[in-house]
């Protein structure tokens, strides 16, 4: 019998619901109208999020690569609680000072669960699906270049973005 050598990853799959609505303050109701459509309708939306949370690392005395309660527990206490039944665009401080696309909940999801990482697996992809069609995958690498990010560039790349695209 071999050992089994290198690394492995073991995904762990989670739901929660929230609503959101997408809007950005850096531009006018009419511009937020056109570039978001039907998303940024006053009331709101929901979706059923499915999230995947990755994690990387030598097989263990006990044949895993992570404790999947521990890793259940740090998601259930980082994400889930924080997240579940909750209006993303005002009720989730992570999410402020940007619109809350599926893009950056991705974001703020891998830094929340990025900040004092206590497993001896790396936390390596966060994977979360919108809806069937809209799936987005963040692999985490050590530099915290977005998170560094500060929110008014946020908004100026947001407008930078909107100028390019849209108007052409
Ligand atoms: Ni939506």
């Amino acid at each position: 019998m071999t050992e089994p050598n290198g690394n492995l990853e073991l995904t762990r799959r989670y739901r929660f619901s929230a609503s959101h609505r997408l809007d950005t303050p850096a531009l006018s109701a009419e511009e937020n109208k056109r570039l978001y459509g039907k998303c940024n309708n006053p009331y709101g939306h929901g979706h059923d999020y499915v999230l995947d949370v990755t994690v990387e690392g030598p097989v263990d005395a006990t044949g895993q690569v992570a404790d999947r309660r521990a890793l259940d527990a740090l998601v259930n206490e980082k994400v889930l609680q924080r997240l579940d039944h909750k209006n993303l665009s005002k009720d989730v401080g992570a999410l402020n000072n940007v619109v809350a696309t599926t893009e950056n909940l991705a974001g703020a999801i891998r830094s929340a669960l990025a900040e004092d990482w206590p497993l001896q697996a790396r936390l390596a992809r966060v994977r979360i699906s919108e809806t069937d069609r809209n799936v987005f995958e963040l692999e985490v690498v050590a530099s915290r270049d977005q998170a560094a990010l500060a929110p008014r560039e946020r908004l100026n790349r947001i407008r930078n973005v909107f100028e390019r695209e849209i108007r052409k």
